[in-house]
């Protein structure tokens, strides 16, 4: 039920209606980047802003309004606790943990998991309460105002008839699951990707150079309409993607009744499987020099997209995929035109748990 109704909310005409939302808030990110021009040069850790920027645009898109946090500079918002007591978290932390919890609970026996899933004061479950609060706040906020407004909540409060008649306890929880669900799956994958492509397109100056020109060529602003439309672009934003996946591990499918083969080989009914997208993205069978970080394998060929496994594959594959890549596109886009960008380290540091991510991204930035 979820992903049908949320499905619908991803459709190609709705993805449009949220691209004006989505440069507003870009465009407050923007205005605190250009601080940071006038710093005097030094280096800043850019990924506490992109994780700013990634909640603000969907928080604003699923929730119905922006969390703020790029006006504040600062991850903490104020849940309000079912008993009515006000307390401060940082959302980014909350995020952090509940993907550990579930990275760990991956790991373990189903029956373990689910004795852990009824343990509310450990760590993950407290995180995912808060978040579920953060969301259900700003969801009943939404309802109780009867806004009509073209975002991911508004369609999903159409799809389910919630604009004729008030929803019941149980219809407010899903809507609730539906946008925290929305929220935790797109915000760090988001601007931990928008970390691993600046960094590699920063540190290889002939890609550097050739993006930037085929930009100016096309670009008379921050336009996402034009730059869509640089295939050099997206070829850049599928390399990064293959050579550096954020999510490294592959999602597990379980084998179906009756079992399945895989390149003759049988699994069992239930057998948990999964193809590790980092191994997959740098298969050399697929990509020949698998560690060079060449765009231009994608447009010498064009069929190369069904090997990459950056969204997953099939059809539980990433619901935000094409949303996820207006961002990228649109933010990168302007970061190049308009600043010079100067990274501090070669290489990225990373840590890895359910996810592989950057560690800090730290740059310089001055006006073109
Ligand atoms: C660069 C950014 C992103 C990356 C790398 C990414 C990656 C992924 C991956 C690998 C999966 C698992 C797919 C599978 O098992 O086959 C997934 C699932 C999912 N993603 Fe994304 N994602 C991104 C952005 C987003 C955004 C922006 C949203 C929503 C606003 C989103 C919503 C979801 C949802 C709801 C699922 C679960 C789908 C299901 O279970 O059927 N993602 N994503």
């Amino acid at each position: 039920m979820l992903l049908y109704l949320v499905s619908h909310a991803f459709s190609r005409s709705a993805l449009m209606e949220f691209i004006p939302l989505i440069q507003e808030t870009i465009g407050v990110f923007r205005d605190r980047l250009d601080g940071f021009c006038s710093s005097q040069g030094a280096f800043f850790d850019a990924l506490p802003w992109f994780n700013y920027l990634a909640f603000d645009i969907l928080s604003d898109l699923a929730f119905g309004e922006r969390i703020g946090m790029l006006e504040k500079g600062s991850d903490v918002v104020t849940i309000q606790r079912p008993d009515n007591t006000l307390v401060e978290e940082n959302a980014i932390s909350l995020v952090d943990e509940r993907e550990h919890f579930a990275a760990v609970l991956g790991l373990v026996h189903p029956v373990l998991q689910n004795i852990a899933t009824r343990m509310p004061f450990l760590a993950g479950q407290k995180a995912t309460s808060a978040l579920e609060e953060l969301a259900r706040q700003h969801v009943l906020k939404r309802l109780e105002s009867g806004t009509r407004r073209d975002d991911i909540l508004g369609k999903l409060i159409l799809a389910r008839g919630f604009d004729q008649r008030e929803p019941g306890e149980e219809e407010v929880r899903e809507l609730t699951a539906e946008a925290v669900t929305l929220l935790i799956a797109g915000s760090d994958t988001t601007s931990n990707s928008l970390a691993v492509i600046l960094h590699l397109i920063c540190t290889h100056p002939g890609v550097y150079e050739k993006l930037l020109a085929m930009l100016f060529e096309v670009c008379d602003g921050d336009s996402y309409e034009r730059a869509k439309d640089v295939p050099y672009l997206q070829a850049t934003i599928n390399e990064a993607l293959r050579i550096h996946s954020i999510t490294a591990i592959g999602l597990h499918r379980s084998a179906p009744p009756g079992g399945l083969v895989v390149e003759g080989r049988y699994f069992e009914e239930g057998t948990k499987l999964s193809v590790p997208a980092w191994t997959t993205n740098h298969d050399s069978i697929l990509w020949g020099d698998p560690e060079n970080f060449r765009p231009e394998r994608w447009l010498e060929d064009g069929n190369l997209k069904q090997y990459l496994l950056a969204f997953g594959k099939g059809p539980r594959a990433c619901i935000g995929q094409n949303l996820a890549l207006i961002e990228i596109t649109s933010i990168v886009s302007m970061m190049l035109l308009r600043y010079k960008i100067e990274v501090r380290d070669s290489r990225l540091e990373t840590t890895e748990g359910f996810m592989h991510k950057p560690v800090e991204f730290s740059i310089r930035l001055e006006f073109r």
